[in-house]
């Protein structure tokens, strides 16, 4: 339990590293990761809790970032998307072309490498539901569900 000051150093383990951010008490995660650690892979879209833009991992489980406050973080194991560099959902999204813009990806990488990591033959319905979680506004879910299916089955490695 921390009780924190009006300004206060933390310590956030974030991609398998010690990081130090001086924080308030009411920032969010979010703001934290992008603006205190330079982690900008996580996005800010709605900022209450419905695209998923901002999803990062808290102990492998895949969270908002934008409804998670940092103080709350601490002691937790955060990966963030570029803690996901050359790994097999990264190169289905890019074998499969899962993405346009790019908003979204981050925070859709985010979800499926948690899928991936926690199930090895989901039912098609536990995949859409777990999709379902984030919003893409410029790309079909298709794409995205075949490139999760394909880590799933071992077709991308
Ligand atoms: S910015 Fe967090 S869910 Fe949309
Ligand atoms: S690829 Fe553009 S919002 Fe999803």
């Amino acid at each position: 339990m921390y009780t924190l000051k009006e300004k206060t150093v933390v310590t956030l383990r974030v991609n398998g590293e010690d990081r130090q951010a001086l924080i308030r008490p009411g920032d969010i995660l979010l703001d934290t990761l992008r603006d205190g650690l330079g982690l900008t892979g996580a996005k800010p879209g709605c900022l209450n809790g419905d695209c998923g833009a901002c999803t990062v991992l808290v102990d492998g489980t895949p969270i908002k970032s934008c409804l998670m406050l940092t103080a709350e973080a601490v002691g937790h194991e955060i990966t963030t998307v570029e803690g996901l560099s050359d790994t097999p959902i990264q190169r289905a999204f890019i074998e499969l072309f899962a993405f346009q813009c790019g908003y979204c990806t981050s925070g859709f990488l985010m979800v499926c490498h948690a899928l991936a990591g926690q199930m090895q033959t989901p039912p098609d319905a536990v995949i859409d539901e777990w999709l379902e979680s984030n919003i893409c506004r410029c790309t079909s879910y298709e794409e995205i569900g075949k490139a999760v299916r394909a880590v799933l089955n071992g077709e991308i490695k």
